[in-house]
């Protein structure tokens, strides 16, 4: 079967970046949201913009797979640190995706998916093996030819990579409190973000092999507001285009 990848970005300037990576462009507008389809290199894919929390998250996803049969989702987005020693500028790429505010107890357990008898989606291991491969080849390469010497040096970058547990929920986590209380219960997550788990809990349901890329651009604490737009603008866009880019290449 002819590969047809699928891509979303959590924030519109970032996929604006891996739009720019397609040739041969058509836009289809469905439910307010715009679907790029194309290619980049020889290989088709369709790019949209997820929008924002778990809701809105999973309709483009949903629409990704009925409305353009894409046969493989990658997700690409920022998320905060929640696991001690990660830094702003490290990746993330997700073995198993949870939903940290899914709590239907006690007809079953804390965070559990009704009627799945699971509390953790895998992502698909052939999937998130190319995407780590991809962000090694990049990081290789060194960091500044994704993002320039001056974001290197702003944001002190020295990135590394990590393939572990993401956690979602509808909800920017900026305080120390709220950020402790995930990690006692899930002790295992590396990092937390608003839309992983339901894209996971989609393509579960659809059977589309999926992996999810995140960027840390803040500690889920205080800092987080304050660091965010800034990151946005001067890295994560820049690794998102870098990163999807050397993904395809790779297939
Ligand atoms: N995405 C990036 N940082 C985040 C945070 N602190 N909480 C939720 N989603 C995020």
């Amino acid at each position: 079967m002819t590969r047809n990848i699928g891509i979303l970005g959590a924030m519109a300037q970032e996929i604006d970046e891996v739009k720019a990576l397609l040739t041969e462009k058509t836009i289809v507008k469905i439910a307010n949201r715009e679907f790029v389809v194309g290619k980049i290199g020889n290989v088709r894919c369709v790019v949209a913009f997820s929008k924002w929390g778990k809701v809105a998250a999973t309709i483009t996803a949903t629409l990704l797979i009925q409305e353009f049969d894409v046969t493989d989702l990658i997700f690409i987005g920022t998320a905060g640190a929640l696991a001690d020693g990660l830094k702003v500028g490290d990746i993330v790429i997700s073995k198993r995706l949870v939903q940290h505010d899914l709590d239907a107890r006690p007809i079953i357990s804390r965070f559990e998916l009704p009627l799945l008898n699971r509390i953790y989606v895998d992502s698909d291991s052939d999937l998130t093996e190319l995407a780590g491969k991809a962000v090694s080849n990049l990081l290789e390469k060194g960091v500044e030819n994704m993002v320039g010497e001056e974001a290197v040096k702003e944001f002190n970058l020295s990135p590394k990579l990590y393939f572990g547990d993401i956690a979602s929920g509808d909800q920017f986590i900026n305080s120390i409190e709220k950020r402790d209380e995930i990690l006692s219960l899930l002790p295992d997550v590396l990092c937390v973000e608003m839309e992983g788990a339901a894209v996971a809990q989609v393509c579960l349901e659809f059977n589309t092999p999926f992996t999810v890329i995140r960027t840390i651009s803040d500690t889920a604490d205080h800092n987080a507001r304050v660091d965010f737009g800034k990151f946005i603008v001067e890295v994560a866009n820049a690794y998102s285009r870098a990163i999807i880019g050397e993904i395809v290449r790779m297939l």
